[in-house]
């Protein structure tokens, strides 16, 4: 209890510092919105049950144990696809207004293909929306969250452009069957993530290296997967304009080693490399960063074969691919130091096409994930950044959150969202950036993808040693609500 008012009143102190005193600068402007967000590879299980097919993400966990840390599957997970009504429950007594879950492609086209409707599927997110809308909260629907059918997977997988005609399939089975009540839609999560750890350096579902082509090839045809799928929904699904689609891409806030002129380059670099490279056609220019097509794009003749790593839109492409999004979705964790020669870290990584070095701070406190430091002015620059650069898009932020091992008094996690929370204020009134809605990740603990079961995001627990998969509130869960009824962070 002290820790918790402790945390409340260096909230007070950090809030009211930084902001001005004409506007109630600790509330929430009145049309924000709340959610908290779930995968279904992370929370369903019943990873064969009622006719769903095997996914990437399947595959992966069975053939490698070795490459989750405690060498566990979500075959079973929070057992939400049995326990959905309950986890409705927790989602209203939270008071936030949607619930962002994704849609297994496979409980819906077993083999990815038309020819194997699954209905038992689709019976299965009407029911999870009927029971969301009965209950006062708004489905957001994410198509995609990394679970590709393993058939799809035998084409190649993302890096094969014949993806696009089967995601666009699966997107429209979504739209006819449950557009009449989702309004938001989620086209893809993470794409940086499904490209480069799934198919650049195989740390990810399918687990492919491919030598830096097959990463570029992936980032190609989900920009023409996302602007089909865009494009399918406003033409033909969208009759009472209430739509929305987005495209959620993660970013880090990207610090600069030093104020020499070449680490502000480097930063620079990465941000193209990492996030304009998805940004940049969707919500820019259309094209991919100059900066990338200069790198990685080179399309000179060696020994009679193009060098080029990186596919070239055509002029039609761009066209279709430009100004495809109803608003920005951003999830947002953490930051990273980004440099050339300077850091002499042992703990230093090397990026070679983005050309950069990278390594956290040691003085910034670590969550349970390596690679979660909490660092919450970087979200309100992180935010700045992305309006400047890419102008005023209504952004969303689709997931944040932090990560520790189960604890039930999470008053890390507290003062993790407090501080996140409070430098989004500043974003929204100091800077001027359009945030329109907050989604904290995540309602459940629940699988981690490689970091298995030891890492652990949820504001409730879920007991994975009992096969009723009980939870629990944590100390965050109260204070999340106590947020949201308010809509401001002082109570
Ligand atoms: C990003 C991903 O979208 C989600 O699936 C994951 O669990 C969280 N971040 C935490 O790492």
């Amino acid at each position: 209890i002290i820790k918790y008012f402790v945390v409340i009143a260096i909230v007070f102190v950090y809030g009211s510092d930084a902001t001005t005193t004409l506007l109630n600068t600790n509330s929430f402007p009145p049309n924000f919105t709340f959610g908290v967000a779930t995968a279904a590879y992370q929370i369903e299980g019943a990873w064969d049950e009622d006719g769903k097919g095997e996914s990437i993400w399947d595959r992966f966990t069975h053939e490698y144990p070795h490459r989750i840390s405690d060498a566990s599957t979500a075959d079973i997970a929070c057992n939400s696809y049995h326990k959905y009504k309950e986890d409705v429950q927790l989602i209203k007594a939270l008071g936030v207004d949607y619930y962002r879950f994704s849609i297994s492609w496979t409980r819906i086209l077993p083999t990815g293909y038309l020819n194997n409707i699954n209905e038992a599927g689709i019976q299965y997110y009407n029911n999870l929306i009927n029971e969301l809308i009965a209950n006062g909260i708004d489905p957001v629907i994410t198509i995609y969250h990394w679970d590709l059918p393993q058939t799809l997977q035998e084409l190649g997988g993302w890096p094969n452009s014949e993806l696009v005609t089967h995601y666009v399939n699966f997107a429209k089975i979504a739209f006819e069957n449950f557009g009449d009540r989702v309004k938001t839609w989620i086209t893809f999560n993470e794409p940086k993530q499904i490209c480069k750890l799934g198919y650049g350096d195989g740390s990810l579902a399918p687990g492919y290296k491919s030598s830096g082509i097959g990463d570029y090839r992936c980032v190609y045809t989900i920009l023409k997967s996302h602007a089909e799928a865009y494009h399918l929904y406003h033409n033909q699904f969208n009759t009472d304009k209430q739509g929305k689609v987005g495209f959620t891409m993660d970013n880090f806030w990207y610090e600069p080693g030093s104020t020499s002129r070449a680490d502000e380059a480097a930063v620079e670099r990465v941000f193209e490399f990492y996030l304009g490279i998805f940004a940049n056609p969707i919500y820019g220019t259309g094209d991919f960063p100059q900066i990338v097509k200069d790198t990685v794009g080179n399309r000179s003749l060696l020994q009679g074969f193009e060098t080029s790593r990186l596919p070239t839109f055509t002029t039609e492409e761009v066209a279709r691919i430009k100004g495809t999004a109803d608003f920005f979705g951003l999830n947002f964790y953490t930051a990273v130091k980004i440099g050339n020669n300077e850091a002499d870290l042992s703990t230093v990584s090397w990026d070679s096409d983005a050309g950069i070095l990278y390594w956290w701070d040691p003085s910034w406190p670590s969550a349970a994930s390596y690679w979660l430091k909490v660092v919450p002015y970087g979200i309100r620059k992180a935010l700045k950044k992305i309006k400047d650069t890419y102008g005023d898009h209504p952004i969303i932020i689709t997931e944040n959150g932090y990560s520790d091992h189960g604890e039930l008094d999470d008053y890390d996690r507290v003062n993790y969202y407090l501080t996140y929370l409070s430098s989004i204020l500043e974003a929204i009134y100091e800077d001027d950036v359009k945030v329109v809605g907050y989604t904290a990740w995540s309602l459940l603990d629940n699988f981690e993808w490689v970091h298995g079961y030891v890492s652990r995001f949820g504001i409730h627990a879920v007991d994975f040693n009992d096969p009723n998969r009980p939870r629990t509130p944590k100390l965050s869960a109260k204070i999340f609500s106590e947020i949201v009824s308010n809509r401001t962070l002082r109570s």
